[in-house]
């Protein structure tokens, strides 16, 4: 596969999202499109704010500001924070987009016209007190399944069970609290999953390869009777998709919206072709990447997300896809691989956006660069458990292995180099032994790097990666050019050539987790970035007298009082 299509769920437009946000989708979903540019291969990495529902409602409505503006300035505060972290969106959309509004009417119309959607008249929850129909994440009550008393109307966040507002017992408005809540008439469209069950059934039983956390929710859901029930694609809000099917009117559907969920998931394609027109491109550009009718054979598309996702990517979204696909001749991708995340926990607790507890992007740039909260974020992402972040750990992360352990090689072969040789790579000396062994040593490390990557198992590649570090430090530390330099000028000089090659190796290696870090490293050596497909090769690429020039340190410590500092500003909750 040449080309690498690769999209993070969408975040929720209100609110700045914290670091066991960032950690579960944005930043793993950013280390292997970099890691796939690196390759040489092409990448479409594509992510948006999810703007629609009544959250966005809301939190326009306490800003005492519009919807659309409030939506506009909030993408922005995400878009800087974003690019603050080094997150190399292709495209950073937004789901409000026309692109989008048209093409979630398109699919609708497919899968009116595959017999899949149905109108319904049906009873709905109104609250007198709020003067309107309660949309369902503004129902709260007790958990059918697992008795969680805070369980959502659409979801509970204990069990992930997809709800309907109706199984909820004990139900009240998370608006206002009452429990005065009474039944109306009102008409909606709903999304016949249940007739996909094996269809589905069966794509997912060929996803042998996919991580047991996606496919166990998958199928959790597949077998329960309930998870794949039939459900509601549209609301009585203003905020939103209008109900069309394709670019027609719906008749008795004036005034509704598409359900939030069913518009997110096509902002993966609506963002497609928005990079597409914003750069001037044409049509085929973008089908090229999401319809196998129109080139997208060849492409691998990865999904990466948060388990409370799942269900909405492993059964939701492919009905919308194979439903379409199953009428007329344009065919969409399905997803080829899903990459999903347990939770980041902090200090003791949870992460809590509604309590403000934790870390926050901008609070997170505001205390160190990007590539301090990457290492340590990507390094213990939560893969096969939840993780835990502490203070302690971070500073450990940070002070070893990015400081003593790279920030030092670094610092030293250059510094030495520039004392002794002047900047640029000495000529002399021999390779003997040792740099045999490293070098066998470290083609053999990549090659297990690599297949990590290519696996994207986050954690074992970030060992790896640090691994790779350690042995050229251990490598200089034995060879101790600035004690061989007495006596033989020329050894020290072939030491040092080897270890300026190392830092041009490590810093194409370490792109994907620590970019600014990577990016000094290889301008300040004038070379490329050539993925190291032959290790030995990748090491003689800076020859003699290849000019560089020494960077500023790349690390700073944290020290005790920095992080004792850290702990008491963000132990409470953020106001
Ligand atoms: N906004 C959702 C969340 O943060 C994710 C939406 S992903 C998409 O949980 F598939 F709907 F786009
Ligand atoms: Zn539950």
């Amino acid at each position: 596969m040449d080309r690498i299509l690769v999209t993070s769920a969408i975040p929720y437009i209100n609110g700045i999202k914290h670091l066991g946000n960032l950690v579960g989708s944005q930043l793993p979903a950013d280390l292997y499109a970099r890691y796939n540019r690196a390759r040489g291969r092409e990448v479409l990495f594509l992510c948006a704010t999810d703007e629609h529902g009544t959250p966005a409602e809301l939190a326009a409505a306490r800003a005492g500001k519009p919807v659309a503006e409030y939506c506009a300035e909030m993408w922005q505060v995400q878009k800087d924070l974003s690019d603050g972290f080094g997150l190399s969106f292709d495209q950073f959309g937004r789901s409000s987009s026309p692109q989008n509004h048209a093409l979630t009417q398109y699919f609708a119309g497919r899968l009116f016209e595959a017999d899949l959607i149905e109108e319904r008249t049906e009873t709905q929850v109104y609250s007198p007190a709020d003067g309107r129909f309660l949309p369902d994440r503004y129902i709260e009550g007790t958990c059918p399944n697992c008795g969680y008393d805070r369980a959502r109307g659409d979801q509970c966040e204990n069990c992930t069970k997809q709800l309907d507002p109706t199984d909820l017992i004990d139900a009240r408005s998370a608006i206002s609290g009452s429990t005065d809540l009474e039944p109306r008439e009102t008409k909606h469209l709903y999304l016949m999953q249940s007739r996909m069950r094996d269809g589905l059934r069966t794509w997912i039983d060929g996803k042998t390869d996919w991580p047991l956390l996606t496919t166990s929710i998958a199928r959790k859901w597949l077998d329960d009777g309930e998870g794949l029930r039939d459900r509601g694609i549209t609301r009585d809000l203003d905020w939103g998709v209008p109900v069309k099917r394709g670019t027609e009117d719906w008749p008795g559907m004036e005034g509704k919206v598409f359900y939030v969920w069913f518009d997110a998931p096509v902002e993966y394609i609506a963002a497609a072709h928005e990079w597409a027109d914003e750069r001037g491109l044409a049509e085929a550009d973008w089908h090229r990447w999401w319809r196998t009718d129109a080139g997208a054979d060849d492409v691998r598309y990865v999904q990466f997300m948060g388990k409370d996702n799942v269900p909405f990517h492993t059964l939701s979204f492919p009905v919308t896809i194979m439903g379409t696909n199953s009428v007329g001749a344009e065919q969409w991708k399905l997803v080829d691989y899903i990459k999903s995340f347990n939770y980041l926990n902090y200090d003791g607790g949870q992460f809590s956006t509604s309590q403000g507890r934790g870390v926050f992007m901008d609070q997170a740039l505001e205390v160190l660069p990007a590539d301090y909260w990457r290492w340590w974020l990507l390094r213990n992402a939560p893969e096969t458990s939840d993780a835990e972040f502490t203070w302690e750990s971070f500073q450990t992360a940070s002070n070893k292995d990015l400081a003593d352990v790279l920030g030092n090689l670094v610092s030293r072969v250059t510094k030495f180099c520039r004392s002794k040789f002047g900047e640029e790579v000495p000529a002399g000396g021999q390779y003997g032994p040792q740099e045999e062994a490293l070098i066998a040593d470290l083609a053999a490390r990549v090659a297990t790097y690599t297949a990590h990557m290519e696996a994207i198992e986050i954690r074992k590649a970030a060992s790896e990666l640090r691994a790779i570090w350690v042995v050229g430090n251990e490598y200089l530390q034995s060879t101790a050019p600035w004690a061989a330099f007495k006596e033989d000028t020329g050894r020290a000089a072939a030491i040092i050539r080897l270890s300026l090659n190392l830092i041009r190796l490590y810093g194409i290696l370490s792109q994907p987790f620590i970019p600014n870090a990577a990016r000094t490293m290889l301008s300040s050596l004038h070379t490329d970035a050539d993925w190291p497909d032959d290790v030995a090769a990748a090491l003689t690429r800076l020859p003699a007298g290849h000019a560089f020039e020494v960077p500023e340190n790349l690390f700073t410590k944290i020290t005790d009082e920095q992080r004792a500092d850290w702990a008491t500003r963000f132990s409470g909750t953020r106001t």
